[in-house]
């Protein structure tokens, strides 16, 4: 007999069932006893209990399906080893109950955060995979995670709509794309809609340069112009400021969000019609597109043969093509950002993008 459990944790993103889809098909076409154990609601289910015996038939027809049949939610790393408000130590008590279903791996599916308390419970001693999740595709160790060309779908659908109407009325729009540190989703979707300025978190913008890319803009008879703003953008003056510096301005200042300030900043100083049109968590929802429900079924499938073979310990990612079992312990805490001298941001400047800096 297998017994797998499996759990999503983090926010989630649209091809968390067909991954966990391709791990289950992956195992059940090759073991004749199998129990799948899903624990409910992310690190909550393990923490405390909270778990369901899943059957094949929860896996099939979810393949086009987002979000995930077991449920997600956010469990800070940092809080991990604090005990909860009945004083429950959660790192034993996510132990207890591994072993109490006598499982012979649990499957993690998340982003950085539920990576580094799965390397926690690795370094505990449990026989753990990691599955990279994420619409930021900021996973150290894989070229790809699951979730990102979907989000890029929706947030590009959002910027050709805003264009249609950004040129009608010869305003200045601001699309403001998901990505707190990492702004490879706006990069991927300011490029792919044609937005005219990207600002990303890994490249401060100077609001003078923007308003220069907007004016050489109009001096060129067009009258519009689409800025895809990454929710973590920041301007030169605060990224000098240092952490902390900035925290406490932020505490102090209570500012808007980063696209609302800047589309203030631009009216204010051009004069020009700023609108700010936000997607928000529309990028995470609806189905995974094909490229994703590919990508899933291959790491679920490899993931499957990693079980076959007893090989825990490891984050199933791609690289150059190919599924790749990469040690948990030296990706886990390393964060994967977008470089200014990356080609494609080279590229994109190359044809005359402005990224504001
Ligand atoms: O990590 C995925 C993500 O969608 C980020 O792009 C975004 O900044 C964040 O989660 C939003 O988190 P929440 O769903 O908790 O508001």
């Amino acid at each position: 007999m297998l017994r797998v459990g499996l759990l999503t944790s983090g926010g989630d993103c649209q091809a968390l069932n067909a991954t966990m889809r391709g791990i289950v098909k992956g195992l059940s076409s090759n073991v004749e006893e199998l129990e799948v154990y899903g624990f409910l609601n992310g690190y909550k289910g393990l923490i405390y209990g909270d778990y369901r015996l899943l059957t094949a038939q929860d896996f099939s027809g979810i393949l086009t399906k987002g979000g995930t049949i077991i449920g997600s939610s956010r469990q800070p790393f940092k809080m991990m080893r604090v005990p909860d408000e009945k004083g429950l130590d959660k790192v034993e008590a996510m132990k207890q109950n591994y072993y109490k279903l006598r499982l012979d791996c649990l499957v993690i599916l998340g982003g950085n955060g539920t990576q580094k308390t799965a390397n926690l419970l690795r370094e505990e001693g449990l026989n753990i995979i990691h599955m990279p999740k994420t619409i930021d595709n900021d996973i150290y160790g894989t070229d790809m995670t699951f979730g990102f060309y979907s989000a890029v779908n929706i947030a590009t659908e959002a910027i050709d709509c805003i264009h249609t109407t950004a040129s009608s009325h010869n305003r200045v729009f601001i699309v403001e794309i998901m990505g707190h540190k990492v702004g490879q989703l706006c990069l991927y979707a300011g490029i792919a809609g044609g937005a005219d300025i990207i600002l990303i978190p890994e490249i401060p913008y100077d609001i003078d340069k923007v308003i220069e890319a907007i004016d050489h803009r109009t001096k060129q008879g067009k009258g519009f112009t689409v800025i895809a703003v990454a929710e973590g953008a920041i301007s030169k003056e605060k990224a000098a400021m240092g952490k902390k510096e900035l925290k406490e301005y932020m505490k102090d200042n209570k500012h808007p969000a980063v696209s609302y300030e800047i589309a203030a900043e631009i009216e204010e100083r051009s004069g020009t019609e700023v609108r700010v049109t936000v997607p928000g968590h529309t990028q995470r929802g609806g189905s995974p597109c094909p490229y994703d429900r590919v990508l899933s079924t291959r790491l679920g499938a490899a993931c499957a043969k990693a079980i076959l073979n007893g090989d825990y310990g490891y984050m199933i990612g791609i690289v150059n093509g190919k599924t790749k079992k990469v040690p948990l312990g030296e990706v886990a805490g390393k964060l994967k950002t977008v470089s200014p001298d990356d080609q494609i941001v080279k590229e994109a400047k190359l044809i005359g993008i402005s990224f504001g800096d």
